[in-house]
């Protein structure tokens, strides 16, 4: 296709604002898919992205449109994820772009993912066509978001197009908007090879496939191709585009986006941002902006039954298949046995990963408590990163501590903000600016990592009544007065429930942890202590008292239905409880403990 007659773009939203229903009438209205083929949100193909209504691997699509002015343009349309923890493949996707569709929701308004997403965009230099959605919503004040799109982003919205993705309406105005306003890629198809790994996952009949964008040359099928930082050489088997089916080409030139694949088994050889070239006649210097993607929240997986232990592995095998940001190897656990050691891109990857093992894999787990990577910097000069509190070494040895920050934006609307404010400050937090624009506060903190795995994102949602919206990247470490804090029932440490904290919080979560173990951990015909200790110093104390007869006395009030729940879990038998000396822990301690609600 001629440069002229492309236009690649992508989708920016915050998470719900209709960024997929939007994808889905585009693909609907340029005949990708017949009505009958149109399932709701072809784009989101994994059934937890339906469930949870968001994105997570990003996929494109190439659309013919026949625009007003008589021109079959070719339309790329990527779609993005929506959120924070994979900034970097919505950064590469956007980097595989020129332009993008700004989706706000004309009841929403504009949130702090929105934002995010849209500086992001602006660094790109994109055009960015403002797209006001969800105008059908009797809540929806489409000029009250246009002036809140012009105030807060400085975008002009004056041409803003007006849509309801779910009725349909505006469809056209979006496809020509597009032609009309987002710019044609560059690019030389006579130079060497560039093209950019935008992004790739695992397919069962056809290995990993590689989404591209060709930057300069041609990628041809039957090409020897090289990764000029993964270091690898393939042959390439397969050049396509989807639409959203298959569809094989032989070649993709430069402005183009499609797929190849070239009979890679191995995912991790396969870095998003990587060149690719030929390996004769090749592009001499990668294409900027490569990073490697480290996990940066860690924490245990373990099967409740220890048999499981296999069907986890190959489980996990399997994930990782088609997930190389997140990593893993075996761990053993005194109280858990054996499992394995997990490192994601945040909470919500995390969280993801544990319910495919659950749901997909029928697998029964216990996670211990989130942990970041602290940096120990030795007496002897050595620096040793600590993924696990479990092997914190003796402090003694220990020079200093240093731990991951972010910075974070968050946005809210005023009558929240002081709760907001009080939790950022909770968590260590340090004010960096706060404005204020029509009814809602813009509060840029810094923070420390470590005190936003645990439930930030889930207490700034309820603290807000799901208002608040919050987005972070990482700034680097610096040093905190850091300390391992056990958790021993009956008098012997557990040690998945071990976890480092900083000093002056260490009191306040020890009290919590034995509190909620206290209620969780069924009573025995023998008295339970339960402590929290920091090194041989016990800071926090609850005992639980010898049993009485009836198994629902220690139900809290009178609630029927959890006397009826604590029956048949009981029920479910000894399977789903671990043993401490003399004392049983049900599974559902342990995952409660661990969720500090
Ligand atoms: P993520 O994939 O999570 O980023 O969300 P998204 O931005 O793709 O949003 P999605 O398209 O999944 O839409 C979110 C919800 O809004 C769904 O329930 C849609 O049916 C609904 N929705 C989308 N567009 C419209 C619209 O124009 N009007 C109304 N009333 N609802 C809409």
């Amino acid at each position: 296709t001629d440069l002229a007659l492309i236009r690649n773009f992508s989708i920016i939203a915050h998470i719900d604002h209709g960024k997929s229903t939007l994808a889905d009438r585009l693909i609907q209205r340029t005949g990708g898919l017949t009505d009958r083929e149109m399932t709701a949100q072809v784009l989101d193909n994994m059934d937890i992205e339906k469930e949870r209504g968001i994105t997570i691997k990003a996929q494109t699509v190439r659309l013919d449109y026949k625009a007003s002015d008589g021109q079959t343009y070719e339309l790329n349309l990527m779609d993005t994820p929506g959120h924070v923890d994979f900034a970097y493949e919505v950064s590469r996707s956007l980097a595989a772009c020129e332009g993008a569709l700004l989706v706000v929701d004309a009841a929403q308004g504009v949130e702090a993912q929105t934002l995010a997403n849209v500086y992001q965009s602006i660094e790109h230099d994109h055009e960015i066509v403002p797209v006001i959605n969800k105008i059908d919503l009797p809540a929806a004040e489409p000029e009250k978001v246009r002036a809140e799109i012009e105030d807060v982003i400085g975008l002009d919205a004056s041409d803003a197009v007006m849509t309801s993705a779910k009725s349909g309406i505006g469809i056209d105005e979006v496809l020509e908007a597009i032609v009309r306003r987002i710019p044609p890629p560059k690019g030389d198809r006579a130079a060497p090879l560039e093209a950019m790994l935008v992004d790739s996952w695992y397919d069962p009949y056809l290995g990993v496939v590689i989404l591209v964008r060709v930057v300069n040359g041609v990628l041809r099928k039957g090409a020897q191709i090289k990764f000029m930082i993964g270091g690898t050489e393939h042959l390439v088997d397969r050049v396509g585009c989807m639409r959203p089916k298959i569809e094989q080409l032989d070649e993709l030139a430069a402005g183009e986006i499609g797929f190849i694949t070239a009979q890679i088994k191995d995912i991790t050889e396969t870095r998003v941002g990587d060149t690719i070239t030929t390996v004769k006649n090749g592009a001499a210097q990668p294409l900027p902006g490569f990073k490697e993607v480290q996990p940066v929240v860690f924490c245990g997986l373990f099967p409740v039954d220890a048999a499981d232990f296999e069907k986890l592995r190959e489980s996990i095998s399997k994930l990782r298949l088609n997930d190389a940001s997140f990593s893993f190897e075996m761990e053993t656990s005194a109280a858990l046995g054996f499992g394995f050691r997990c490192g994601f891109l945040g909470l919500l990857h995390l969280e993801i990963i544990q319910e495919r093992l659950t749901r997909e894999y029928d697998l029964d787990l216990i996670t211990t408590a989130p942990s970041v990577v602290y940096e120990m910097h030795m007496r002897d000069g050595t620096v040793r990163h600590l993924h696990n509190p479990a092997d914190m070494p003796d402090p003694n040895h220990i020079e200093t501590i240093e731990e991951p920050w972010i910075e974070a934006v968050i946005y809210v609307p005023d009558e929240y903000l002081g709760s907001i404010l009080k939790l950022c400050q909770d968590r260590r937090g340090i004010q960096k600016n706060l404005t204020y624009v029509g009814g809602r506060a813009q509060a840029t903190y810094e923070l420390p990592l470590n005190e936003v795995v645990f439930d930030f994102y889930d207490r700034l949602k309820s603290i807000s009544r799901g208002y608040a919206s919050f987005d972070y990247h990482q700034i680097g470490t610096r040093e905190g007065d850091l300390v391992k804090m056990s958790i021993l029932v009956n008098n012997e440490p557990v040690d998945a429930l071990s976890m480092i904290v900083h000093r002056s919080a260490a009191e306040a979560r020890g009290r919590h942890m034995c509190e909620r173990l206290k209620d969780l951990i069924p009573r025995h015909l023998f008295k339970i202590p339960i402590q929290a200790a920091i090194g041989g110093k016990v800071i926090a104390r609850e005992t639980i008292a010898a049993m009485r007869k009836d198994v629902t006395a220690k139900c809290y009030g009178g609630d029927i239905t959890r006397k009826k729940k604590l029956l048949e879990k009981q029920k479910e038998g000894k399977k789903r409880m671990r043993e401490y000396g003399s004392v049983q822990i049900p599974q559902e301690a342990f995952i409660a403990a661990l969720r500090m609600g």
